[in-house]
């Protein structure tokens, strides 16, 4: 194997510190200055020299993050110094006791802080050796903590070497562990697809990640580091006097820290701080749970000193907690303006992020049994900002035996019409759209709006008084109005109603296509609205057809089919139609139209009907075979092509097999007919 030249080492060197440098510019900048693929390639360049020579390997080199090995266990590590914990302030006035005793204590007027946010994840601890990363660990007992350097490595925002060309002989560095929310959220994703345990939340999934033995796993999620101090700094520096100095030595040393962390005075200083940390928590991009002050300068830290596991100098200021445990008494379920049924967590009240909390959201139906909630369980709740509650988990060790499971109703709690759960979809509905009180605003609406029936006037305002007192229900009860109702309301002079009511007049004549559409059937837009128009024709043949049917219309799939099957399948929906076409809502069927849906197997031949059919009534059975140019006669005799045969059939049946003329059921008579349904009607 060749020796490496002068040269070479002096490429791979040059490498190794633009790679880092690169590596800190997006990580910890979150400002990267050349394209990934240039990165990348930098990287690649690397490898291969190091493949080539691989005694110019070093354990600092950024390709070495994720060691080759997986660990068998876990070693302790004693801290040099150890990690303390903070002592804790809820409330304004615990915090401007702590400001008054360090007055006192330091003999002064004023203290100056430096204060940061309280990040929520794992303290660790970063040895660097004359600039090495030799070991990471955690906090442990706060003196002995594991030795997690395999892990702590596969972090890319923790430099492997300080970018110094003359380093500390040694240097502890201090921080906490965590995953930014979004990271969190597709971590969970990701868990949910491999069908693997959902994390609770971002700190469990941190901790979590840390605890692996193969660093691999542990590369694959996107853990970030903050630093917020030093354990121990030989030879000490002359020119770190405050805290503040200390992070920006951090930042120096290319270290990642809270940009919000800031320098106040006094105890007004700290509370204005926390006001302002609360107002920013929801927009900040990983999870905090309150604040830190620390006395910034580092004398009277030393001489504040430290009581037991906690400094005296240093206080953490909590934010309400945002999850709490607390019993699911039972599961509602509550209707949305669109029809989604959603079950709700009533909870016994639970104080959590500052509110009293009795209900809190479960999503939808998968989501329970995902998280196999039952009712009685003691669940975790957690309410992050102006977000409504949820129920994140639940506590398996406190689960009684009387629990019991939740399942979806089968009718609206609403208005008791049929709740479906669409193929393919997560999320039960109400199919009564035209008639539900929940969807009553949004239906009616969307039946008036301008693609739909056009009826102008009739806008947000109006149809919220007019359904809030009651004068109408359904669309159909529109076509009803009166002026007086109308001119009663509140903006609603009697010229303007009298112009509402000319608009409802003048809507009744339509189109097919623009009363299917303001149906607001579930995924039946204006095109395919238009399309059933075309390719159906009649509203009373949509209405009948089953899904295999629906399907042979041009561009319709299963799930439109099923959604427009659920609909009418409705007798709720039919009521309403019938109300609609009764108070004089019509469109045109024209004969011309119809000329064209002849069907050549239907056309001129004789049927006779007997017996009660499933879904058609004698009348629309005999209109559906007209329509295709059929007859229907009464008697039945060798000129009759054939018999359609229902429940309990009369003499009629015995003759036609007598006679061999074909009998069909409604199905059949469905798929003779069916042909010309696959032709447009245009
Ligand atoms: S300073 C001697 N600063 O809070 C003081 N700690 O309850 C050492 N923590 O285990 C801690 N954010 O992991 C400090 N900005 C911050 C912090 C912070 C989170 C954690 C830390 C520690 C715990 C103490």
């Amino acid at each position: 194997m060749a020796r490496p030249s002068e040269a070479i080492t002096q490429q791979i060197e040059s490498l190794r510190t633009t790679i880092e440098l690169h590596n800190y510019r997006y990580y910890v900048l979150n400002e990267p200055t050349i394209p990934d693929a240039e990165y990348d390639r930098l990287f690649r360049k690397l490898q291969q020299l190091e493949q080539q020579y691989p005694e110019l390997v070093t354990l600092d080199s950024p390709t070495q993050r994720v060691g080759a090995t997986p660990l068998t266990e876990f070693f302790q590590f004693k801290h040099r110094t150890p990690m303390l914990s903070l002592n804790n302030a809820f409330e304004a006035t615990e915090v401007e006791a702590f400001d008054r005793r360090l007055c006192e204590e330091i003999a002064t007027h004023a203290i100056e802080y430096s204060v940061e946010p309280k990040f929520d994840g794992l303290a660790v601890s970063l040895v660097y050796e004359q600039g090495l990363l030799t070991v990471g660990a955690t906090r442990g007992d706060g003196h002995t903590g594991e030795n997690i350097t395999h892990n702590l490595r596969t972090i890319q925002s923790i430099p492997l070497r300080l970018p110094l060309e003359n380093p500390p002989v040694y240097l502890e560095v201090r921080g906490e562990v965590m995953i930014l929310k979004a990271d969190f959220i597709q971590l969970n994703q990701h868990q949910e697809k491999k069908g693997e345990k959902l994390f609770a939340n971002s700190r469990n999934a941190a901790a979590g990640s840390l605890r692996q033995l193969d660093p691999s796993i542990t590369a694959q999620r996107r853990l970030t580091f903050f630093a917020y101090g030093i354990g121990v700094l030989e030879p000490p520096s002359g020119t770190l006097k405050r805290h503040s100095d200390v992070m920006t030595y951090l930042v120096s040393l290319h270290f990642p820290i809270a940009k919000e962390h800031q320098i106040v005075q006094g105890p007004v200083g700290l509370l204005t701080y926390y006001q302002w940390m609360m107002e920013q928590r929801e927009r900040l991009l990983y999870d905090i749970d309150g604040v830190v002050y620390k006395v910034n300068n580092l004398s009277d830290q030393i001489r504040l000193g430290f009581v037991s596991r906690a400094p005296r100098f240093a206080i953490a200021h909590k934010f309400p907690a945002q999850e709490a445990v607390t019993q699911l008494l039972g599961i509602d379920v509550q209707v949305g303006r669109t029809g989604t049924l959603t079950p709700v967590a009533r909870l016994a009240p639970i104080f959590v992020g500052g509110v009293t909390v009795t209900n809190a959201t479960l999503h939808n139906e998968d989501e329970i049994k995902r998280k196999q909630i039952m009712i009685g369980d003691f669940v975790i709740v957690r309410r992050a900002g102006d977000v409504i509650p949820e129920v994140v988990a639940i506590v398996p060790e406190q689960r009684s035996v009387n629990v019991t499971a939740f399942t979806m109703p089968d009718y609206c709690p609403v208005c008791g019409s049929h709740a479906v759960r669409l193929t393919g979809e997560t999320i039960t509905r109400c199919t009564g759209g035209l008639f539900c009180p929940a969807q009553r605003k949004q239906a009616i609406l969307h039946f008036a709006s301008r693609r739909a029936m056009n009826i102008e006037g009739l806008g947000e305002k109006l149809v919220d008084q007019l359904v809030d007192h009651a004068i109408i229900r359904t669309p159909a009860d529109l076509y009803k109005l009166g002026i007086a109702a109308l001119s009663q309301l509140a903006r609603m002079a009697e010229k303007s109603a009298s112009n509402v009511l000319y608009a409802i007049e003048h809507s009744k004549h339509t189109t097919l296509a623009r009363f299917i559409y303001a149906l607001g059937i579930r995924h039946v837009g204006e095109t395919t609205a238009k399309d059933l128009a075309r390719y159906i024709g009649q509203m009373d043949r949509l209405m009948m057809m089953n899904v295999e049917q629906l399907q042979q219309v041009h561009d319709i799939g299963p799930i439109v089919a099923e959604s427009i099957v659920d609909f009418f399948a409705e007798p709720h929906n039919r009521e309403v139609i019938e109300q609609l076409r009764v108070t004089g809502v019509h469109w045109d069927e024209s004969q011309e139209v119809l000329e064209y849906m002849l069907n050549p197997e239907v056309q001129g031949k004789a049927f006779v009907l007997t017996g009660t059919l499933p879904n058609l009534t004698r009348e629309a059975a005999k209109t559906l075979i007209e329509q295709s140019g059929g007859k229907v006669t009464n008697s039945i005799s060798t000129k009759t092509h054939y018999v359609v045969a229902g429940a309990d059939p009369g003499s009629k049946y015995h003759k036609a097999v007598e006679l061999g003329i074909p009998v069909l059921d409604e199905t059949a008579l469905f798929d003779l007919l069916e042909t010309q349904i696959i032709k447009p009607v245009s």
